[in-house]
């Protein structure tokens, strides 16, 4: 009997030592390690929130986004993009200058989202989007509700590779003033298929 319970603290302590101290659910989602929704569990440097059972990433600039999905095994988090303020074509983050990261923490966007402007001024066009009548920016006007105010705005899309800033997806007023973001997008997908949402990637804690 004795020999039992001992065996079985043994695998306790086993799998206590390889699972780290993740933190509870936060409503129906699980939280891995080593994100952080307080500071009683996961690791500090990865923080997130856990508002009204929600998950919720920070900014640099104060502005809380939803998180839709976590992939721990590929190092993963998708956001939501704000959110384009009704009859005009503003995003709720435009006062803050868009999405912006906290250069000193260890997250960054992937190179998997398609950044998509709207209501831009013609000097974006000196950069390299494509704001042809082609750019996916016009199926998004014309055919989601959301987008309906910014219809005939200069807009245009880009793949957000790494050759672009990694902690930044910039709009104001005088550039482009408004903006969504699909993850995983390949030329030609179906707007039915679309899968809104920002990735971020974060550093392996060791
Ligand atoms: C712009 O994007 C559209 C839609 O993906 C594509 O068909 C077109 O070839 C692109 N044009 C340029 C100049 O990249
Ligand atoms: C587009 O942006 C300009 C400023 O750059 C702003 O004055 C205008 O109201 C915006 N248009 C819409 C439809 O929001
Ligand atoms: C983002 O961070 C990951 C993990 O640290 C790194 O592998 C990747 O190169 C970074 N991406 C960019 C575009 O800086």
């Amino acid at each position: 009997m004795i020999l039992l319970q001992l065996f079985l603290l043994s695998i306790g302590l086993v799998i206590n030592a390889s699972t780290p101290n993740s933190c509870s659910n936060c409503g129906d989602f699980v939280v891995p390690y080593p994100l952080s929704t307080n500071e009683n569990c996961g690791d500090k440097r990865y923080k997130i929130y856990c508002n009204d059972e929600e998950l919720e990433f920070l900014s640099a600039t104060g502005t809380y986004y939803k998180i839709l999905r976590i992939d721990p095994s590929a190092n993963k988090l998708v956001i939501r993009p704000p959110l384009i303020l009704k009859n005009t074509c503003y995003s709720s983050d435009l006062l803050m200058g868009g999405l912006l990261l906290d250069e000193s923490l260890p997250f960054n966007i992937s190179t998997h989202n398609t950044v998509l402007l709207f209501n831009c001024t013609s000097n974006i066009l000196q950069s390299p989007l494509n704001c042809t009548s082609n750019s996916i920016c016009r199926q998004f006007e014309k055919n989601v509700e959301e987008g309906s105010g910014c219809m005939n705005t200069l807009c245009c899309h880009y793949l957000k590779d790494s050759a672009m800033n990694s902690h930044k997806i910039r709009v104001r007023i005088g550039s482009c003033t408004s903006y969504t973001c699909l993850v995983g997008f390949t030329p030609d997908d179906p707007l039915e298929t679309w899968n809104y949402g920002i990735e971020l990637q974060w550093l392996s804690p060791n």
